[in-house]
């Protein structure tokens, strides 16, 4: 089956995701019968281009690379007329996050959903404040909402719980959910401050110039909130989630934390109770011994606790151009399995 994917932001994950779709292109064809062509873009920094028989991604990502506007197959649609018109069976939607609204990305999804488009994106947005809704479309429009890059990029999360965990009861999911923060907390650990750690964060490009969303636990929250709404099936909203960062740990905690045996880590949790599904972010000192406590620098991990199999923990990247693009291939080839 050949899929006509469309793309909307050609950013850090869009491009990612096209160079993985280049390379890969002959091994997707020959393991997976999936064959594609890339048909339209919409960047607002690049502009908005659609050609029906494939557009040449090659010169697109050039053109990207050198911070210059596409210069062939453009066409002066706004974003909405570009997923309704254009002959795409796929939307891949990659614009910024917005955890308050939703932001552009919420329209995008609803559009491509009723004009019977799939969506595939790594954009918390939608997921976190609309999922119900958006699930809801999709089923209706017969097409799929696909979410695996928004939770730890590729590292397989929401695709765990729902193919090879299916058939456990997962009671409680515990992890590291944001990068940034788990390396600060390891680079505390050698001795330096808070402020200091935050400032070569940002220089190595792991924190934004504004950090507010990594070191409050905004961001894992939102994670948190997608856990247990599509894990859980626990209908909350993301103001509901309790959340505390990083800012009030002092390396004096880091020092007592270490002389007791233990280890402070940002930890996101989901866990059903008897009383319903209580999620919270929030930092914690944990013993040595657990999985979660030798996961440094900016990786990610969670902990799912199952009836059938006990605890079953994965580690893995949480963020990053490649690992992100991943997680957007690892749904179209979902979609492919399933139409086919
Ligand atoms: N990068 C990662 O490692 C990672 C990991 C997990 C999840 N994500 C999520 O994946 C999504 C994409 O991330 P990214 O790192 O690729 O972001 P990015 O590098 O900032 O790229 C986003 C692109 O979308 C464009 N854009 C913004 N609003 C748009 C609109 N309304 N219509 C068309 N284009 C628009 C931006 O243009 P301007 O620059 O001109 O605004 C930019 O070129 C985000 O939601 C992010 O939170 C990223």
């Amino acid at each position: 089956m050949k899929h006509r994917i469309g793309i909307l932001g050609f950013g850090t994950v869009g491009q990612g995701l096209t160079e993985i779709l280049l390379k890969k292109k002959e091994f997707l064809s020959k393991k997976y019968g999936f064959t594609y062509s890339i048909v339209a873009v919409a960047d607002f920094k690049f502009g908005n281009v659609y050609n029906p028989k494939g557009l040449d991604m090659e010169r697109l990502l050039k053109e990207a690379r050198a911070g210059k506007k596409f210069s062939k197959d453009i066409v002066d649609w706004d974003n909405e007329k570009m997923i309704k018109k254009t002959d795409t069976s796929v939307w891949c939607e990659l614009t910024y996050t917005d955890l308050q609204t939703g932001g552009p990305a919420i329209n995008h999804v609803r559009t491509a959903l009723k004009s019977d488009k799939h969506v595939v994106t790594s954009n918390k947005g939608p997921a976190a404040l609309f999922y119900p809704e958006m699930k809801k479309l999709a089923d209706k429009h017969n097409v799929r909402f696909m979410i695996e890059g928004t939770v730890v990029a590729g590292t397989p999360i929401i695709n765990l719980a729902d193919g090879p965990l299916a058939g456990c009861t997962i009671t409680k999911i515990r992890g590291i959910l944001n990068g940034t923060t788990n390396y600060m907390l390891s680079e505390m650990e050698k001795g330096m401050g808070y402020n200091e750690v935050l400032k070569i964060a940002q220089e190595k490009g792991y924190a934004e110039a504004d950090p507010t969303g990594d070191v409050e636990g905004y961001d894992a929250r939102g994670k948190v909130t997608i856990l247990a709404n599509i894990v859980m099936g626990a209908g909350i909203k993301i103001n509901e989630v309790p959340c505390e960062g990083i800012t009030k740990i002092t390396s004096s905690d880091i020092e007592k934390a270490k002389k007791n045996g233990k280890r402070w880590k940002l930890i996101g949790s989901v866990e059903m109770t008897d009383h319903g599904v209580k999620a919270s972010v929030k930092p914690e000192m944990i013993e040595m011994n657990h999985p979660l406590a030798g996961v440094m620098g900016a990786t990610n991990a969670l902990t799912f606790s199952t009836d059938l199999l006990g605890d079953v923990t994965i580690v893995g990247p949480g963020a990053g151009k490649i690992e992100t693009g991943f997680s957007i291939l690892t749904d179209l080839i979902k979609i492919h399995r399933e139409s086919c």
